[in-house]
């Protein structure tokens, strides 16, 4: 294991000794001015000199790597760190299985490699477009500083991506860096490449909706990629993985605090039934059965993410050794997927069917059950709060039929527990499965701002505890 020391003495912090790199270093900082204007036409908005407790990472050690204090954002320190270098890893899968791994992009696979790059780096500045106005609601100072933490690492996981195209692709990752600053969230002309990065994220439910969901798709691609057998990428991953978990965090914790108040709210009330939406309405705050509604949108879109259930590309990257597996090297197989079968879920007469297909194919279809795995863990601890309380109701997960637009069911109208509609019938229940305008107008009128250190809005309970270990009436964010 090797371990290089952070470089301050340039303006990136970096582990990849960036000082000894004119060209790349040339490049990044003619880029840096074009993403500072970026961040502060399309980042939080109304906040950019606020000071903000924030970590930032300082080293890539298993222990210590991030540092707290107060920062502008638009003077966070976006550095370039990757994992330490493995002394001889070996590719782990495809058709260079056990080969040494590859320091420089091969030839033959640099389309495919700019390819996955592009389409990555593409999530990180859509997810700070799209929660760019919740600053001016935030339920708690605790809760401002988590989304912009969240905030400022998707910027940094941008810079980690622009960092490996200006190094190894060129003239081309130059051009392609450009584009990551030029396309935005939800643009009808120049939009984000992934249908859920063009949607909103109207209120502080779909935030942490969309970090509880959204960010786990973004967790299982760069698992697959932090296999990689292009190391500069892998290790790129490996660090994005050690601050992607913190975003997860926000996102369950940030739902089982609104569960949670919802529940205590419900039972100070003397209100047991969790259908009767107006009356816990009329308590301020979110009734459990839009909570579900809202899970079910997010899910949904998130299951796009994956792609087809059956893809050639995703067969392509794995045979070329540049996108692996969900714990790969933990799987016992041949690594290859010679003749090896999968089960993908299709719509055969009418019928969900299980049907085998050439595992390589089918490696969508298996990443987006290791997916459905990871978030089923994840419902259950929500569930464990409601039950704590008493109340009959239980959250789950949607069919991953319901609602897609991507895929085998792109073309069937199917409710959450697996039923399908004609269109007819969808069109006259949909907004029993998702959010109507309704819903949406509800928790609007819910988002107002509460500003005061240790406060947090009704609809919310305050958290477990601060972060970095921090009293309850810290003040995280100093507004200016
Ligand atoms: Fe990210
Ligand atoms: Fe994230």
């Amino acid at each position: 294991m090797s371990s290089e020391a952070i470089s301050y003495d340039t303006l990136i912090p970096n582990n990849v000794d960036l000082s000894s790199d004119r060209r790349v270093l040339k490049a990044l900082e003619q880029w840096h001015p074009k993403y500072i204007d970026w961040w502060k036409t399309m980042g939080p908005e109304g906040f950019q000199e606020a000071s903000v407790y924030l970590r930032t990472a300082v080293s890539v050690e298993t222990v210590g790597w991030a540092k707290f204090d107060y920062v502008k954002m638009p003077d966070y320190r976006w550095g370039i760190l990757l994992a330490p270098q493995e002394e001889g890893r070996k590719i782990p899968f495809g058709e260079h299985k056990g080969e040494d791994v590859w320091q420089e992009v091969p030839g033959e696979y640099r389309a495919m490699l700019r390819r996955l790059l592009v389409i990555q780096g593409d999530t990180e500045p859509a997810s700070v477009e799209q929660q760019r106005f919740l600053g001016a609601t935030a339920p708690s100072l605790y809760d401002l500083r988590n989304v912009f933490q969240v905030n400022v690492e998707e910027g940094r996981h941008l810079w980690a991506i622009v960092y490996l195209l200006q190094k190894y692709f060129g003239r081309d990752g130059r051009e392609e860096a450009q584009e990551l600053l030029r396309r935005r969230s939800g643009d009808p002309d120049v939009p984000r490449m992934l249908g859920a990065f063009n949607e909103q994220t109207p209120d502080w439910l779909s935030f942490f909706m969309f970090a509880f969901f959204t960010d786990r798709d973004g967790k299982m691609q760069l698992e697959s990629l932090a296999q990689s057998g292009f190391d500069p990428l892998a290790r790129t991953c490996r660090f994005m993985l050690t601050e992607e978990a913190h975003h997860m965090f926000v996102g369950e914790s940030g739902v089982g605090r609104i569960i949670q108040r919802t529940c205590g709210a419900m039972t100070d009330a003397g209100i047991d039934d969790p259908f009767d939406i107006e009356a816990v309405r009329q308590l301020g705050v979110i009734d459990l059965p839009t909570i579900q509604k809202k899970a079910n949108l997010h899910y949904s879109l998130s299951l796009d993410l994956f792609g087809s259930e059956v893809s050639t590309n995703a067969a392509n990257f794995y045979n070329a050794s540049l996108k692996g597996r969900f714990k790969e090297t933990k799987i016992n197989d041949d690594h290859k997927l010679i003749k090896a079968t999968y089960p993908v879920l299709k719509m055969i007469d009418g019928k969900f069917k299980f049907v085998d297909e050439p595992a390589l194919t089918a490696l969508n279809m298996r990443l987006r059950d290791s997916y459905v795995d990871d978030c089923a863990k994840g419902i259950k601890r929500w569930n464990k709060i409601i039950e704590n309380k008493n109340i009959a109701f239980t959250l789950s997960l949607p069919h991953t039929a319901f609602n897609r637009k991507i895929g085998e069911f792109s073309n069937f109208s199917v409710t959450p527990v697996g039923e399908i509609l004609d269109t007819k019938q969808w069109q006259s229940l949909h907004t029993d499965f998702l959010p109507d305008t309704e819903d949406g107008e509800f928790i609007a009128s819910l988002m107002k701002p509460e500003t005061q250190a240790g406060k947090y809005a009704n609809w919310i309970a305050p958290p477990k505890s601060g972060i970095d270990n921090r009293e309850g009436d810290f003040e995280y964010v100093r507004l200016s």
